[in-house]
């Protein structure tokens, strides 16, 4: 089959990213362009039109506009992904050879520019729940204990990455954390790739985004919390911590020098879609709807975990002894397509189109899933065997450029790894180029892929010795 036909395929329900569900939640404005002669819109860089960092031209008074709506001193339109403006963002604020402090859930994208710039990451652990295999939200007091063991005289910090909220939705109150940043004058990017609409819903009681939180600099995914097409993102900045000239250097570095006018198109009208207010009372609609259908699911005694984004309908598979990914396969095979599966979760994303028929369609699965089930799994997670602040044993660059040798993960106890070893989805990291593979982390590793058949009898790439 060719790709082209199999994006046509339907199922029953597809809950996963892009959010606009598979075209019903798009623009009205984009959906008019894509109703004109295929591939009309599909235009070079003209004047009238311009890219992200042009000073004239559709695409810089779109920005203009959408900065000054939301008090910020610039916002940059990407079409490369969240991923593409987090590792330009990131590269704005560190030089090779500085320190940037993380936590351990940080996304890939942020790993692979370490590697290729040598910036040093410097993680911090998170909370950890043995209930969920999630981590849980930094606290101000977690934050303030981690800043207390960096020495600050011994190396050059060049600025903190927190995210929230993360993939399934966990969130806390982003504004003290980055005081606490701001008091040391540590700049502060939030990866908020799955918070974008957070932005626009201040009434909700929804979490505060990080753009009104003071928040330094901003990546929003828009295909997947907002109605973008995939790939489209938006970057913003404020305050005085981040160079602009340097930002602007870094974006020019990563972009592509031909960006596709559709995808821009998408960034601004997924953003004036949420700007209008009879699509934004549409949306708040959905939202609210949304929470609806997480109480009738909790009333039917259906194990959620409840989180702070209510788009995201987080299963709790393993409280009767189904792993996520086996619990995936049925509702795929069902026609039901979820967006996360992991060893005691499965994660639905709602979007933001009207879920009509998802609750009784979910109610018969689950149940049906119950009854195939005849032999419940003991399902345990180990904690994380992370230090509070831990670096790689080698600099990321270094180990990134070593030569390395490929063997079977069973017998790399001990050896230092060469390769970044990530599940995707999620796209958080197990190891990172330069850590060490001790005892703690070798059993965690094999205990985190004992589901995941990307992971079963992995080989890895260690560093010569
Ligand atoms: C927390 C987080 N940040 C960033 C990204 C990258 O987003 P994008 O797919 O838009 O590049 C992801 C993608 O999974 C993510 O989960």
């Amino acid at each position: 089959m060719r790709i082209s036909s199999f994006l046509t395929k339907k199922f029953l329900k597809s809950l996963f990213f892009p959010a606009h569900n598979r075209g019903a939640a798009l623009p009205k404005k984009l959906v008019k362009l894509l109703k004109g002669p295929p591939g009309y819109w599909d235009l070079p860089e003209l004047p009238e039109i311009g890219s992200p960092l042009s000073q004239s031209g559709l695409i810089a008074k779109s920005q203009n506009e959408f900065s000054e709506r939301f008090r910020a001193k610039g916002c940059f339109f990407g079409v490369n992904g969240a991923s593409g403006l987090i590792q330009s963002a990131l590269i704005a604020m560190a030089n090779p050879g500085e320190f940037i402090l993380m936590p351990r859930n940080v996304h890939v994208s942020v790993i692979k520019i370490c590697a290729m710039q040598n910036i040093l990451p410097i993680f911090f652990d998170l909370e950890f729940s043995l209930e969920t295999g999630h981590y849980k939200p930094p606290t101000k007091t977690l934050l303030e204990n981690v800043l207390k063991r960096i020495n600050f005289n011994e190396k050059k910090i060049a600025g903190v990455i927190l995210v929230s909220p993360t993939y399934h939705g966990y969130a806390g109150d982003l504004e003290p954390l980055i005081d606490v940043c701001h008091q040391k004058n540590l700049p502060v990017l939030v990866d908020e790739a799955h918070g974008s609409y957070f932005l626009f819903c201040e009434k909700l009681y929804l979490p505060k985004s990080a753009l009104l939180s003071n928040a330094d600099l901003v990546v929003h995914s828009l295909h997947k919390s907002l109605n973008g097409l995939t790939q489209t993102a938006a970057l913003w900045y404020k305050g005085n911590l981040v160079n602009e000239h340097n930002l602007i250097k870094s974006i020019n570095l990563l972009q592509t020098t031909s960006p596709s006018s559709l995808l821009l198109s998408s960034c601004e009208e997924s953003i004036k879609d949420w700007l209008d207010k009879k699509s934004l009372s549409k949306y708040q609609k959905r939202i609210l709807e949304a929470k609806n259908i997480y109480k009738k699911l909790i009333q039917k005694n259906i194990p959620l975990i409840k989180t702070q984004d209510p788009l995201k309908i987080v299963l709790n598979t393993s409280k009767v002894g189904i792993d996520g990914f086996t619990a995936d396969k049925f509702f795929y095979r069902n026609g039901l397509i979820a967006e996360l599966p992991e060893m005691m979760t499965l994660t639905f994303c709602l979007g933001f189109a009207h879920q009509r028929d998802f609750l009784d369609l979910f109610v018969k699965l689950w149940n049906k899933l119950l009854l195939n089930s005849k032999k419940p799994k003991r399902l345990e997670v180990l904690k994380s065997p992370f230090k509070l602040v831990q670096e790689p044993e080698i600099e990321i660059g270094i180990a990134w450029r070593s030569e390395t040798r490929i063997i079977p993960f069973s017998q790399s106890l001990n050896k230092i790894s060469g390769e970044i070893i990530c599940p995707y989805p999620p796209g958080i990291p197990l190891l990172v180029p330069g850590e060490k593979i001790d005892m703690a982390r070798f059993n965690w590793i094999k205990n985190q892929s004992s589901c995941n058949e990307d992971l079963v009898n992995f080989n890895i790439r260690v560093i010569k010795t």
